[in-house]
């Protein structure tokens, strides 16, 4: 029987060793891996060989997947969203704060990024824990921020406005399907997890637009703030991925910002993301 064997990060998240993700994912290991998930916000795993059936299947033991409405799919498997650079790209997907599909009205629990092609060097992805940034806040603050709610949405980001709209970027063809992004859901700014219990913040740069009742005008300047708080040194983890790399977030207990400096290199990455549940503070 395999154990999990859990090293902590820096910052978020932890390294899970003894696990083989193509075999050992039994029920026990799955409930151990689901509260680590919960605790640490982010796992990671090294040394795997997942084929796209592994990934679905590993997926599976978590929750329903999301079919993904703006990135392309892998060839075969739908389930399987594509983030994908190509040496003549400049753009990347993911370059910004951001969690996945805030702005659902059950947000993505999870996502579950496979590395395929790796640049030689460069390509890491960075994590922010929203535990962390939430606890550190001085009290007063955490309880303005408790009482408030926040209007985030997928309009301005995969719309026929946005930057990944055809005209103006290179990232037509990985991302697209602009009329889908019709989605806006109000949330709690501190949630309480619906794994660990513990409270989190839970607005984000990519998708957040405004404090509910807020302009956004009033609203940038205390969402700058907390980006600069929560992304402090203390808060996050760069993960270096290596052939065989795997990451499982949790997207309402972290963040994440996949770097650009690798530029002339191909970097393709298979993402999963799985449901989650309507969030409550
Ligand atoms: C993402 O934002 O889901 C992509 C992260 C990455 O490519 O590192």
């Amino acid at each position: 029987m395999a154990q999990v064997d859990i090293e902590p990060g820096d910052g978020v998240g932890a390294y899970i060793h003894g696990i083989d993700l193509a075999r050992d994912l039994k029920d026990g290991v799955v409930a151990d891996l689901r509260q680590a998930l919960g605790d640490y916000g982010v796992l990671f795993f090294r040394d795997q060989n997942l084929a796209p059936e592994d990934h679905i299947a590993m997926a599976e033991c978590f929750g329903k997947i999301n079919v993904n409405r703006f990135f392309g799919q892998v060839d075969g498997h739908p389930q399987i969203a594509e983030v994908r650079k190509e040496p003549d790209q400049r753009s990347n997907i993911g370059g910004n704060w951001h969690t996945d599909h805030s702005y659902d009205q059950e947000p993505a629990m999870g996502s579950i990024l496979v590395a395929r092609e790796l640049p030689n060097r460069g390509g890491d992805t960075v994590f922010a824990n929203m535990y962390a940034a939430f606890d550190s806040l001085s009290p007063g603050l955490q309880e303005t921020l408790s009482g408030l709610r926040a209007v985030h949405s997928s309009r301005h980001v995969f719309g026929d406005k946005s930057r990944y709209d055809k005209a103006n970027s290179d990232l037509a063809g990985r991302l697209g399907n602009t009329d889908a992004a019709v989605q806006d859901s109000v949330h709690p700014v501190v949630i309480r997890h619906p794994i660990s219990g513990r409270r989190a913040l839970y607005v984000n740069r990519g998708f957040t637009i405004r404090f509910d009742g807020w302009t956004a005008e009033e609203t940038q300047p205390l969402l700058d703030y907390l980006v600069r708080h929560a992304t402090r040194p203390e808060h996050i983890h760069k993960f270096h991925w290596r052939p065989g790399s795997v990451a499982f977030w949790d997207n309402r207990a972290t963040w994440h910002y996949a770097i650009n400096d690798y530029h002339g290199q191909r970097r393709l990455m298979h993402r999963i993301t799985v449901e989650g549940v309507a969030l409550a503070a």
